[in-house]
């Protein structure tokens, strides 16, 4: 019984730690959690808080709190510290690959069925970490997440507003943290390795210790009716006691030939005759490339044959085949849309100024090595 008065005990202290600090949806939880583990010793309590819980008002709710704090200043500028997209707009779907995309679904299926969760003894992940080199989708990836929970989308851009932070001894940071914590909107850090990049910088290196202190208890605190979300490109950058604390670590990869293939598909889809070989060949084109470079540079040439008067064919064989390009690159490229079978070896040589002969013999070695 001395258990049973302890447990409850920590349980009563808990539940008015949350609720003094207004956290409505984690007091929620908590009670579906305790009403739960309650049943078969206590169940008259166990029925008295399901009742509870089912009458109580909802995320969807009319009678659910607006946040009415305005967002954070930076003292001296007046600033906004934190870009809030109330309705985040995401037009398509981001092209993932399939552990990012699954790792994405999981984190979205958590929260569309809370009661699987809550029925293991579970709370949906609370904290992210997305690392990737730059225009893979990090920042895209949070704006898709909280689109598709209908939350707003908090952005700390750390690398805009570390000057802000520091000599406040934390204090703002945490200032921000409870803004966004109180909205209950998803919360991304973004440019996170700016804390870390400044540490060599002596005279910062007490204040920034200070920030990574309060950043590590907030990550430890952040109430799971939140998401935390934190972007980075430099992850090796970051302090181990950060990275450790965040719940799922999802490293985002440059294109495969698929992904690119597919986001030029988009890109030249209802605009080309034969849109879907122009976009196996920009796909042959850009290995290495990130999503954003291969989108921007489709985007020019849309614009460059928009204006010229051009057709967007030449803008695009302008773009596959660059005029400072080595000619062993050129021969590269052309010996891959060989491979691909997409155009016929004289139109891959006129696109690439790459002779006949040197295709025809790199064919014969293709088809007496296999
Ligand atoms: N996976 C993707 N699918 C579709 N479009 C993408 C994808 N990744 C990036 N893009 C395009 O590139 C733009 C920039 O992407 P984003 O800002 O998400 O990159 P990031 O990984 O956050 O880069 P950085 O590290 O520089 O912040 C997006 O707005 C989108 O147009
Ligand atoms: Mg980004």
């Amino acid at each position: 019984m001395a258990d049973e008065d302890d447990l409850l005990d920590s349980d009563y202290a808990k539940l008015a730690r949350l609720a003094l600090s207004g956290r409505v949806q984690d007091s929620q939880s908590f009670l579906q959690r305790a009403a739960s583990r309650y049943r078969e010793r206590r169940p008259g309590l166990a029925q008295a808080l399901k009742e509870l819980i089912r009458e109580a008002p909802t995320r969807a709710s009319p009678l659910r709190r607006q946040t009415t704090v305005p967002v954070p200043v930076d003292t001296d500028s007046r600033l906004q510290l934190l870009k809030v997209e109330t309705v985040p707009t995401v037009t398509e779907a981001p092209l993932y690959e399939a552990t990012v995309q699954h790792a994405l679904d999981l984190l979205l299926q958590e929260r569309s069925e809370p009661q699987r969760l809550l029925d293991a003894g579970l709370e949906p992940t609370r904290t992210a970490l997305f690392t990737g080199p730059p225009g893979v989708g990090k920042t895209l990836a949070a704006r898709w997440i909280a689109k598709r929970l209908g939350r707003p989308l908090l952005i700390l851009d750390l690398s805009a507003v570390m000057s802000s932070f520091l000599g406040r001894t934390g204090g703002n940071l945490r200032y921000v943290l409870d803004y966004a914590k109180q909205s209950e909107g998803v919360l991304l850090l973004d440019e996170l390795d700016a804390i870390a990049k400044r540490r060599d910088d002596a005279t910062e290196v007490g204040e920034l210790k200070r920030l990574v202190t309060v950043l590590i208890q907030e990550l430890d605190d952040w109430p799971s009716s939140g998401l935390l979300l934190a972007a980075t490109n430099h992850a090796s950058l970051l302090d181990p006691a950060i990275w450790r604390r965040f719940e799922v670590l999802l490293p985002f990869e440059l294109p495969t030939e698929c992904g690119r293939r597919a986001l030029a598909r988009r890109a030249l889809d209802g605009r080309l005759a034969d849109a879907e070989t122009w976009a196996a060949a920009v796909a042959a084109r850009f290995d290495g490339r990130s999503f954003s470079e291969i989108e921007r540079d489709l985007l020019r040439a849309r614009r460059d044959a928009a204006v010229s008067g051009r057709s967007l064919e030449d803008a695009l064989c302008e773009l596959l085949v660059a005029a400072d390009m080595p000619h062993r690159a050129r021969i590269q490229l052309a010996e891959r849309l060989a491979d691909s079978g997409l155009w016929s070896q004289r139109r891959i040589s006129e696109l690439t100024g790459v002779a006949r002969d040197t295709l025809r013999a790199h064919a014969r070695r293709r088809s007496s090595a296999s």
